[in-house]
Protein backbone atom coordinates (compact mmCIF):
# COMPACT_ATOMS: atom_id res chain seq x y z
CA UNK A 1 0.00 0.00 0.00
CA UNK A 2 1.67 3.55 -1.09
CA UNK A 3 2.33 6.30 1.88
CA UNK A 4 -0.10 8.27 1.08
CA UNK A 5 -3.26 5.64 1.03
CA UNK A 6 -2.02 3.80 4.62
CA UNK A 7 -2.33 7.29 5.97
CA UNK A 8 -5.48 7.46 4.89
CA UNK A 9 -6.32 4.08 6.03
CA UNK A 10 -4.92 4.24 9.67
CA UNK A 11 -6.62 7.99 9.71
CA UNK A 12 -10.09 5.78 9.31
CA UNK A 13 -9.18 3.06 11.78
CA UNK A 14 -8.12 5.50 14.55
CA UNK A 15 -11.71 6.89 13.97
CA UNK A 16 -13.15 4.03 14.27
CA UNK A 17 -11.49 2.86 17.22
CA UNK A 18 -12.01 5.66 19.10
CA UNK A 19 -15.81 5.73 18.29
CA UNK A 20 -16.60 2.01 19.05
CA UNK A 21 -14.82 1.42 22.56
CA UNK A 22 -17.48 -0.80 23.77
CA UNK A 23 -17.64 -3.43 20.26
CA UNK A 24 -13.36 -3.38 20.89
CA UNK A 25 -13.60 -5.16 24.80
CA UNK A 26 -16.66 -7.08 23.26
CA UNK A 27 -14.35 -8.40 20.60
CA UNK A 28 -11.70 -8.92 23.16
CA UNK A 29 -13.51 -10.97 25.52
CA UNK A 30 -15.69 -13.20 22.30
CA UNK A 31 -12.64 -14.19 21.39
CA UNK A 32 -11.90 -15.85 24.48
CA UNK A 33 -14.80 -18.26 23.35
CA UNK A 34 -15.34 -18.04 19.61
CA UNK A 35 -12.08 -17.89 17.22
CA UNK A 36 -11.86 -14.55 15.48
CA UNK A 37 -14.56 -13.21 17.68
CA UNK A 38 -17.68 -14.15 15.90
CA UNK A 39 -19.36 -16.98 14.43
CA UNK A 40 -19.36 -15.93 10.79
CA UNK A 41 -16.36 -15.18 8.34
CA UNK A 42 -18.44 -13.01 6.49
CA UNK A 43 -19.19 -10.65 10.08
CA UNK A 44 -15.72 -10.21 10.08
CA UNK A 45 -14.19 -6.55 8.89
CA UNK A 46 -10.92 -4.88 9.76
CA UNK A 47 -9.52 -3.92 12.46
CA UNK A 48 -12.70 -5.59 14.19
CA UNK A 49 -16.40 -5.65 13.52
CA UNK A 50 -18.78 -3.42 15.67
CA UNK A 51 -21.25 -5.16 17.81
CA UNK A 52 -25.19 -4.18 17.43
CA UNK A 53 -27.52 -3.22 19.54
CA UNK A 54 -30.29 -3.01 17.15
CA UNK A 55 -31.82 -2.50 13.90
CA UNK A 56 -34.83 -0.69 12.64
CA UNK A 57 -35.55 0.45 9.09
CA UNK A 58 -32.96 1.93 7.17
CA UNK A 59 -30.57 1.98 9.78
CA UNK A 60 -28.52 -0.49 12.50
CA UNK A 61 -27.51 0.79 15.90
CA UNK A 62 -23.92 -0.33 17.31
CA UNK A 63 -23.39 -0.69 21.32
CA UNK A 64 -21.60 2.20 21.07
CA UNK A 65 -24.46 4.23 20.00
CA UNK A 66 -23.40 5.07 16.21
CA UNK A 67 -25.77 4.61 13.61
CA UNK A 68 -24.82 2.98 10.17
CA UNK A 69 -27.37 3.31 7.49
CA UNK A 70 -27.51 -0.26 6.02
CA UNK A 71 -27.03 -1.31 2.59
CA UNK A 72 -25.13 -4.52 3.25
CA UNK A 73 -28.77 -6.03 4.67
CA UNK A 74 -27.53 -9.02 5.90
CA UNK A 75 -26.00 -9.80 2.76
CA UNK A 76 -28.96 -8.37 0.30
CA UNK A 77 -31.29 -10.18 2.88
CA UNK A 78 -33.42 -7.49 4.84
CA UNK A 79 -35.52 -6.03 1.27
CA UNK A 80 -38.32 -4.57 3.63
CA UNK A 81 -35.40 -3.19 5.99
CA UNK A 82 -35.12 -4.04 9.55
CA UNK A 83 -37.62 -4.88 11.80
CA UNK A 84 -40.75 -4.31 9.56
CA UNK A 85 -43.16 -3.77 11.64
CA UNK A 86 -45.78 -6.47 9.78
CA UNK A 87 -42.84 -9.21 10.36
CA UNK A 88 -42.42 -8.41 13.70
CA UNK A 89 -46.36 -8.32 14.40
CA UNK A 90 -46.59 -11.80 12.54
CA UNK A 91 -43.38 -13.28 14.56
CA UNK A 92 -44.54 -12.27 17.66
CA UNK A 93 -48.11 -13.79 16.98
CA UNK A 94 -46.55 -16.61 16.07
CA UNK A 95 -44.09 -17.31 18.65
CA UNK A 96 -47.34 -17.77 21.12
CA UNK A 97 -48.78 -20.49 19.05
CA UNK A 98 -45.29 -22.96 19.42
CA UNK A 99 -41.68 -22.45 17.45
CA UNK A 100 -41.20 -26.10 15.68
CA UNK A 101 -43.40 -29.39 15.62
CA UNK A 102 -42.69 -32.15 13.37
CA UNK A 103 -45.38 -31.39 11.22
CA UNK A 104 -46.27 -29.32 8.20
CA UNK A 105 -48.46 -26.15 8.34
CA UNK A 106 -49.89 -23.80 6.22
CA UNK A 107 -47.49 -21.50 6.83
CA UNK A 108 -45.18 -24.07 4.20
CA UNK A 109 -48.08 -24.20 2.04
CA UNK A 110 -48.50 -20.66 1.74
CA UNK A 111 -44.91 -19.89 1.70
CA UNK A 112 -44.53 -22.56 -1.19
CA UNK A 113 -47.50 -21.82 -3.15
CA UNK A 114 -45.96 -18.36 -3.56
CA UNK A 115 -42.74 -19.34 -4.99
CA UNK A 116 -43.76 -22.09 -6.99
CA UNK A 117 -46.39 -19.14 -8.48
CA UNK A 118 -43.75 -16.76 -8.59
CA UNK A 119 -40.58 -18.61 -10.19
CA UNK A 120 -41.18 -19.84 -13.75
CA UNK A 121 -38.83 -22.98 -13.02
CA UNK A 122 -40.25 -24.03 -9.86
CA UNK A 123 -42.76 -26.79 -10.10
CA UNK A 124 -42.12 -28.33 -7.09
CA UNK A 125 -40.23 -26.82 -3.82
CA UNK A 126 -39.01 -27.68 -0.61
CA UNK A 127 -37.20 -25.86 2.21
CA UNK A 128 -34.07 -25.96 4.19
CA UNK A 129 -32.42 -23.42 6.64
CA UNK A 130 -29.71 -21.94 4.68
CA UNK A 131 -28.55 -21.70 1.29
CA UNK A 132 -25.77 -24.34 1.74
CA UNK A 133 -28.14 -26.62 2.35
CA UNK A 134 -30.69 -26.01 -0.76
CA UNK A 135 -27.25 -25.71 -3.25
CA UNK A 136 -26.57 -29.24 -1.68
CA UNK A 137 -29.62 -31.00 -1.61
CA UNK A 138 -30.03 -29.48 -5.08
CA UNK A 139 -26.46 -30.73 -6.65
CA UNK A 140 -27.76 -34.15 -4.92
CA UNK A 141 -30.55 -34.43 -6.56
CA UNK A 142 -28.97 -33.88 -9.98
CA UNK A 143 -26.94 -36.42 -9.24
CA UNK A 144 -29.78 -38.60 -8.85
CA UNK A 145 -31.70 -37.37 -11.99
CA UNK A 146 -29.26 -38.03 -14.17
CA UNK A 147 -27.09 -40.90 -12.74
CA UNK A 148 -24.14 -38.94 -13.12
CA UNK A 149 -21.75 -37.92 -10.53
CA UNK A 150 -19.37 -35.13 -11.83
CA UNK A 151 -20.67 -31.43 -11.37
CA UNK A 152 -19.58 -28.50 -12.86
CA UNK A 153 -19.22 -24.46 -11.49
CA UNK A 154 -17.31 -21.47 -12.49
CA UNK A 155 -14.29 -19.91 -11.05
CA UNK A 156 -15.38 -17.48 -8.20
CA UNK A 157 -18.41 -18.49 -7.50
CA UNK A 158 -19.90 -19.35 -4.42
CA UNK A 159 -22.48 -21.60 -3.76
CA UNK A 160 -22.45 -21.83 0.41
CA UNK A 161 -19.99 -24.01 2.30
CA UNK A 162 -20.10 -27.76 2.03
CA UNK A 163 -17.55 -29.57 0.16
CA UNK A 164 -18.44 -29.74 -3.69
CA UNK A 165 -18.56 -25.99 -3.99
CA UNK A 166 -15.54 -25.48 -2.06
CA UNK A 167 -13.52 -25.28 -4.53
CA UNK A 168 -12.08 -22.35 -7.03
CA UNK A 169 -14.00 -19.83 -5.26
CA UNK A 170 -11.29 -17.32 -3.89
CA UNK A 171 -8.41 -19.33 -5.67
CA UNK A 172 -5.16 -16.60 -4.89
CA UNK A 173 -3.34 -15.37 -8.08
CA UNK A 174 -0.85 -17.21 -7.71
CA UNK A 175 -2.70 -20.44 -8.48
CA UNK A 176 -4.21 -19.89 -11.28
CA UNK A 177 -2.63 -21.25 -14.60
CA UNK A 178 -2.80 -18.83 -17.74
CA UNK A 179 -4.71 -21.18 -20.03
CA UNK A 180 -6.55 -23.95 -18.10
CA UNK A 181 -9.04 -23.84 -14.51
CA UNK A 182 -8.22 -26.77 -12.49
CA UNK A 183 -10.38 -26.84 -9.51
CA UNK A 184 -8.51 -25.68 -6.29
CA UNK A 185 -9.51 -26.49 -3.13
CA UNK A 186 -10.85 -23.71 -0.72
CA UNK A 187 -8.94 -25.18 2.23
CA UNK A 188 -6.39 -27.81 3.17
CA UNK A 189 -6.56 -31.24 3.08
CA UNK A 190 -9.69 -31.59 0.89
CA UNK A 191 -10.18 -34.79 -0.48
CA UNK A 192 -8.60 -35.04 -4.10
CA UNK A 193 -11.83 -36.99 -4.99
CA UNK A 194 -13.82 -33.77 -4.16
CA UNK A 195 -11.71 -31.90 -6.75
CA UNK A 196 -11.93 -35.02 -9.19
CA UNK A 197 -15.53 -34.40 -9.07
CA UNK A 198 -15.73 -30.91 -9.68
CA UNK A 199 -15.02 -29.27 -13.37
CA UNK A 200 -14.14 -25.77 -13.07
CA UNK A 201 -15.14 -23.37 -15.62
CA UNK A 202 -14.96 -19.55 -16.76
CA UNK A 203 -17.81 -17.30 -16.61
CA UNK A 204 -18.40 -15.64 -19.96
CA UNK A 205 -16.31 -17.83 -21.84
CA UNK A 206 -18.19 -19.46 -24.38
CA UNK A 207 -15.25 -21.42 -26.19
CA UNK A 208 -13.29 -22.53 -22.71
CA UNK A 209 -16.66 -23.76 -21.11
CA UNK A 210 -17.84 -25.62 -24.08
CA UNK A 211 -14.65 -27.57 -24.99
CA UNK A 212 -15.29 -28.60 -21.34
CA UNK A 213 -18.71 -29.44 -21.05
CA UNK A 214 -18.02 -31.54 -24.25
CA UNK A 215 -14.94 -33.14 -22.44
CA UNK A 216 -16.94 -34.36 -19.61
CA UNK A 217 -20.59 -34.69 -20.75
CA UNK A 218 -20.63 -38.31 -20.15
CA UNK A 219 -20.28 -38.03 -16.15
CA UNK A 220 -21.56 -34.20 -15.99
CA UNK A 221 -24.47 -34.34 -13.99
CA UNK A 222 -25.51 -30.89 -13.82
CA UNK A 223 -24.01 -26.95 -14.10
CA UNK A 224 -24.60 -24.37 -10.96
CA UNK A 225 -23.85 -20.58 -11.61
CA UNK A 226 -25.44 -17.51 -10.35
CA UNK A 227 -26.88 -15.49 -13.40
CA UNK A 228 -25.64 -12.63 -11.46
CA UNK A 229 -22.85 -12.84 -9.91
CA UNK A 230 -22.60 -11.39 -6.30
CA UNK A 231 -18.98 -12.58 -5.78
CA UNK A 232 -18.32 -10.16 -8.62
CA UNK A 233 -20.18 -6.99 -7.49
CA UNK A 234 -23.31 -8.30 -8.76
CA UNK A 235 -22.65 -8.64 -12.56
CA UNK A 236 -24.95 -9.89 -14.88
CA UNK A 237 -23.49 -12.96 -16.98
CA UNK A 238 -23.50 -11.99 -20.65
CA UNK A 239 -27.03 -13.15 -21.94
CA UNK A 240 -25.73 -14.41 -25.03
CA UNK A 241 -23.26 -16.66 -22.70
CA UNK A 242 -26.34 -17.92 -20.18
CA UNK A 243 -28.21 -19.03 -22.95
CA UNK A 244 -25.53 -20.70 -24.81
CA UNK A 245 -25.30 -22.89 -21.16
CA UNK A 246 -29.01 -23.10 -21.83
CA UNK A 247 -29.02 -24.47 -24.80
CA UNK A 248 -26.23 -27.05 -24.21
CA UNK A 249 -27.36 -28.37 -20.79
CA UNK A 250 -30.47 -29.39 -22.51
CA UNK A 251 -28.80 -31.11 -25.40
CA UNK A 252 -26.24 -33.00 -23.30
CA UNK A 253 -29.14 -34.35 -20.39
CA UNK A 254 -27.16 -32.01 -17.68
CA UNK A 255 -29.26 -30.08 -15.30
CA UNK A 256 -29.08 -26.58 -15.11
CA UNK A 257 -28.93 -25.10 -11.60
CA UNK A 258 -29.73 -21.10 -11.29
CA UNK A 259 -28.16 -20.22 -7.74
CA UNK A 260 -30.81 -17.27 -7.23
CA UNK A 261 -30.03 -16.98 -3.09
CA UNK A 262 -29.46 -13.51 -4.06
CA UNK A 263 -30.68 -12.81 -7.47
CA UNK A 264 -34.01 -13.62 -6.96
CA UNK A 265 -34.82 -9.80 -5.26
CA UNK A 266 -34.35 -8.70 -8.81
CA UNK A 267 -37.98 -9.20 -9.71
CA UNK A 268 -41.26 -11.16 -9.24
CA UNK A 269 -39.79 -14.58 -10.47
CA UNK A 270 -36.19 -13.67 -10.03
CA UNK A 271 -33.23 -13.41 -12.62
CA UNK A 272 -34.68 -16.02 -14.60
CA UNK A 273 -37.88 -13.85 -15.44
CA UNK A 274 -35.80 -10.94 -15.80
CA UNK A 275 -33.63 -12.67 -18.22
CA UNK A 276 -36.13 -14.97 -19.81
CA UNK A 277 -34.33 -18.07 -19.42
CA UNK A 278 -35.25 -21.02 -17.58
CA UNK A 279 -33.30 -23.28 -15.33
CA UNK A 280 -34.15 -26.57 -14.79
CA UNK A 281 -33.73 -26.30 -10.88
CA UNK A 282 -33.26 -23.25 -8.36
CA UNK A 283 -32.04 -22.74 -5.29
CA UNK A 284 -33.40 -19.43 -3.05
CA UNK A 285 -32.30 -18.27 -0.16
CA UNK A 286 -32.04 -14.95 1.93
CA UNK A 287 -34.78 -12.96 0.68
CA UNK A 288 -37.67 -14.74 1.25
CA UNK A 289 -37.17 -15.89 5.01
CA UNK A 290 -38.60 -12.44 6.20
CA UNK A 291 -35.14 -12.01 7.75
CA UNK A 292 -35.29 -15.37 9.56
CA UNK A 293 -32.69 -18.46 8.23
CA UNK A 294 -33.85 -20.06 5.41
CA UNK A 295 -33.03 -21.92 1.71
CA UNK A 296 -34.99 -23.66 -0.64
CA UNK A 297 -34.71 -25.22 -3.38
CA UNK A 298 -37.12 -26.71 -6.60
CA UNK A 299 -37.48 -27.31 -9.88
CA UNK A 300 -38.82 -29.85 -12.67
CA UNK A 301 -41.71 -31.70 -11.29
CA UNK A 302 -39.94 -34.91 -12.39
CA UNK A 303 -37.21 -34.05 -10.57
CA UNK A 304 -38.23 -32.86 -7.06
CA UNK A 305 -40.38 -36.54 -7.48
CA UNK A 306 -37.23 -37.79 -6.46
CA UNK A 307 -37.93 -36.94 -2.70
CA UNK A 308 -41.56 -37.67 -2.23
CA UNK A 309 -41.75 -40.77 -0.05
CA UNK A 310 -44.69 -42.17 -2.04
CA UNK A 311 -43.50 -41.29 -5.29
CA UNK A 312 -41.76 -44.96 -6.57
CA UNK A 313 -38.90 -42.48 -8.24
CA UNK A 314 -38.60 -41.65 -4.05
CA UNK A 315 -34.84 -41.64 -3.77
CA UNK A 316 -33.13 -39.02 -1.58
CA UNK A 317 -34.45 -38.32 2.23
CA UNK A 318 -34.38 -34.58 2.84
CA UNK A 319 -33.98 -34.11 6.83
CA UNK A 320 -33.90 -31.15 8.96
CA UNK A 321 -35.07 -30.66 12.05
CA UNK A 322 -36.04 -26.86 11.53
CA UNK A 323 -36.90 -27.19 7.87
CA UNK A 324 -39.80 -25.11 7.62
CA UNK A 325 -40.54 -23.90 10.84
CA UNK A 326 -43.05 -21.64 11.25
CA UNK A 327 -41.59 -18.89 12.16
CA UNK A 328 -39.26 -18.58 9.40
CA UNK A 329 -42.48 -19.86 7.11
CA UNK A 330 -44.78 -17.14 8.36
CA UNK A 331 -42.28 -14.35 8.21
CA UNK A 332 -41.39 -15.40 4.74
CA UNK A 333 -44.85 -15.38 3.79
CA UNK A 334 -45.07 -11.96 5.24
CA UNK A 335 -42.26 -10.95 3.26
CA UNK A 336 -43.34 -12.06 -0.02
CA UNK A 337 -47.36 -10.62 0.41
CA UNK A 338 -45.25 -6.53 0.75
CA UNK A 339 -43.35 -7.44 -2.37
CA UNK A 340 -45.21 -6.44 -5.58
CA UNK A 341 -44.33 -5.13 -8.53
CA UNK A 342 -44.30 -1.58 -8.19
CA UNK A 343 -41.65 -2.62 -5.58
CA UNK A 344 -39.56 -4.41 -7.39
CA UNK A 345 -39.92 -1.40 -10.79
CA UNK A 346 -39.32 1.72 -7.37
CA UNK A 347 -36.47 -0.51 -6.16
CA UNK A 348 -34.83 -1.25 -9.30
CA UNK A 349 -35.03 2.43 -10.68
CA UNK A 350 -33.44 3.75 -7.77
CA UNK A 351 -30.57 1.68 -8.05
CA UNK A 352 -30.16 2.22 -11.89
CA UNK A 353 -30.12 6.04 -10.70
CA UNK A 354 -27.11 5.68 -8.24
CA UNK A 355 -25.19 3.37 -10.46
CA UNK A 356 -25.39 6.51 -12.94
CA UNK A 357 -24.57 8.74 -10.50
CA UNK A 358 -21.96 6.85 -9.28
CA UNK A 359 -20.05 6.46 -12.59
CA UNK A 360 -20.30 10.38 -12.85
CA UNK A 361 -18.73 11.01 -9.65
CA UNK A 362 -16.04 9.09 -10.82
CA UNK A 363 -15.74 9.95 -14.38
CA UNK A 364 -15.43 13.64 -12.67
CA UNK A 365 -13.07 12.95 -10.21
CA UNK A 366 -10.92 10.90 -13.04
CA UNK A 367 -10.50 7.58 -10.71
CA UNK A 368 -10.86 4.43 -12.71
CA UNK A 369 -13.47 2.43 -11.25
CA UNK A 370 -15.96 -0.08 -12.66
CA UNK A 371 -19.45 0.30 -11.39
CA UNK A 372 -21.17 -2.70 -11.79
CA UNK A 373 -24.60 -4.67 -10.45
CA UNK A 374 -28.40 -5.28 -11.87
CA UNK A 375 -31.72 -3.82 -10.58
CA UNK A 376 -31.42 -3.03 -6.59
CA UNK A 377 -28.02 -4.58 -6.61
CA UNK A 378 -24.70 -3.07 -6.80
CA UNK A 379 -20.54 -2.75 -6.91
CA UNK A 380 -18.33 -0.79 -7.10
CA UNK A 381 -14.69 -1.80 -8.18
CA UNK A 382 -11.06 -0.13 -7.96
CA UNK A 383 -10.19 -1.48 -11.25
CA UNK A 384 -9.56 0.02 -14.39
CA UNK A 385 -10.75 -2.73 -16.39
CA UNK A 386 -14.14 -3.85 -17.59
CA UNK A 387 -15.13 -6.82 -15.15
CA UNK A 388 -16.02 -10.22 -17.11
CA UNK A 389 -14.55 -13.34 -14.88
CA UNK A 390 -12.84 -13.96 -11.70
CA UNK A 391 -9.53 -13.12 -13.27
CA UNK A 392 -10.68 -9.72 -14.23
CA UNK A 393 -12.32 -8.95 -10.86
CA UNK A 394 -9.64 -10.35 -8.57
CA UNK A 395 -7.13 -7.16 -10.10
CA UNK A 396 -10.20 -4.63 -8.38
CA UNK A 397 -7.43 -2.56 -5.83
CA UNK A 398 -7.80 -3.90 -2.49
CA UNK A 399 -5.76 -1.47 -1.05
CA UNK A 400 -8.44 1.36 -2.30
CA UNK A 401 -11.08 -0.79 -1.60
CA UNK A 402 -9.88 -0.74 1.96
CA UNK A 403 -9.75 2.89 2.63
CA UNK A 404 -13.30 3.25 0.50
CA UNK A 405 -15.02 0.86 2.98
CA UNK A 406 -13.28 2.52 6.49
CA UNK A 407 -14.29 5.91 5.08
CA UNK A 408 -18.08 4.87 4.54
CA UNK A 409 -18.17 3.26 7.75
CA UNK A 410 -16.72 6.01 9.82
CA UNK A 411 -19.62 8.34 7.78
CA UNK A 412 -22.30 6.14 8.61
CA UNK A 413 -22.50 4.43 5.52
CA UNK A 414 -22.00 0.25 6.20
CA UNK A 415 -21.74 -1.41 2.81
CA UNK A 416 -20.65 -5.23 2.32
CA UNK A 417 -16.33 -4.79 2.94
CA UNK A 418 -16.31 -5.66 -0.96
CA UNK A 419 -17.73 -2.46 -1.49
CA UNK A 420 -20.80 -3.85 -2.90
CA UNK A 421 -24.43 -3.66 -1.95
CA UNK A 422 -28.10 -3.66 -2.15
CA UNK A 423 -31.29 -1.35 -1.77
CA UNK A 424 -34.40 -1.85 -0.23
CA UNK A 425 -37.58 -0.30 -0.22
CA UNK A 426 -37.43 2.58 2.28
CA UNK A 427 -34.75 3.77 -0.06
CA UNK A 428 -35.20 6.71 -1.77
CA UNK A 429 -33.35 9.90 -3.01
CA UNK A 430 -32.47 10.72 0.06
CA UNK A 431 -30.64 7.49 1.07
CA UNK A 432 -28.47 7.44 -2.59
CA UNK A 433 -27.67 10.85 -2.41
CA UNK A 434 -26.05 10.63 0.92
CA UNK A 435 -24.14 7.23 -0.50
CA UNK A 436 -23.05 9.56 -3.94
CA UNK A 437 -22.16 12.51 -1.65
CA UNK A 438 -19.68 10.52 0.59
CA UNK A 439 -18.69 8.66 -2.07
CA UNK A 440 -17.44 11.52 -4.13
CA UNK A 441 -15.24 13.11 -0.76
CA UNK A 442 -13.35 10.07 -0.17
CA UNK A 443 -13.18 9.60 -3.90
CA UNK A 444 -11.20 12.91 -4.20
CA UNK A 445 -9.00 12.20 -1.51
CA UNK A 446 -7.96 8.61 -2.75
CA UNK A 447 -7.24 10.43 -6.50
CA UNK A 448 -4.85 12.73 -4.44
CA UNK A 449 -2.84 9.78 -2.54
CA UNK A 450 -3.28 7.49 -5.58
CA UNK A 451 -2.49 9.30 -8.89
C1 LIG B 1 -25.14 -17.11 -4.14
C2 LIG B 1 -25.14 -17.76 -2.81
N1 LIG B 1 -25.29 -19.08 -2.72
C3 LIG B 1 -25.31 -19.70 -1.52
C4 LIG B 1 -25.17 -19.00 -0.36
C5 LIG B 1 -25.19 -19.71 0.97
O1 LIG B 1 -26.30 -19.32 1.71
P1 LIG B 1 -26.29 -19.45 3.33
O2 LIG B 1 -25.31 -18.44 3.82
O3 LIG B 1 -27.70 -19.18 3.71
O4 LIG B 1 -25.86 -20.85 3.62
C6 LIG B 1 -25.01 -17.62 -0.40
C7 LIG B 1 -24.81 -16.83 0.83
O5 LIG B 1 -24.24 -15.77 0.86
C8 LIG B 1 -24.99 -16.98 -1.67
O6 LIG B 1 -24.82 -15.67 -1.77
Amino acid sequence: MNEKLKNLLDLENEKYINKTKNSYIKHQTSQDVMPGGNTRTTQWMDPYPFFVKNASGLNIHDIDGNNYLDFMLNATTLILGHAHPEIVRTLSNQIKEGTVYSAPTDGQFKLADILVNRIPSIEKIRFTNSGTEATMMAIMAARSYTRKTKIAKFEGGYHGTHDHVSVSVYPKKSELNESTHPGISEYSSQPKSILEDVIVMPYNDIEKTKELINKYKDDLSCIILEPIISNFGYLPLDLEFLQFIRDITTELNIVLIFDEIQSFRVSNGGAQEAFNIIPDMTTLGKVIGGGLPIGAFGGKDEIMDLFDPTSKNFDIAHAGTFNGNPLTMEAGVTVMNNLKQNDFISMNNLGEELRKQLRSVFDEIDLPVQVTGYASLFGINFNENKITDYRSFINNNSDIAKVFFAYLRNKGILLQVKNAGALNTLMTTNEIDFLVDSTREIAIQIKEAVY
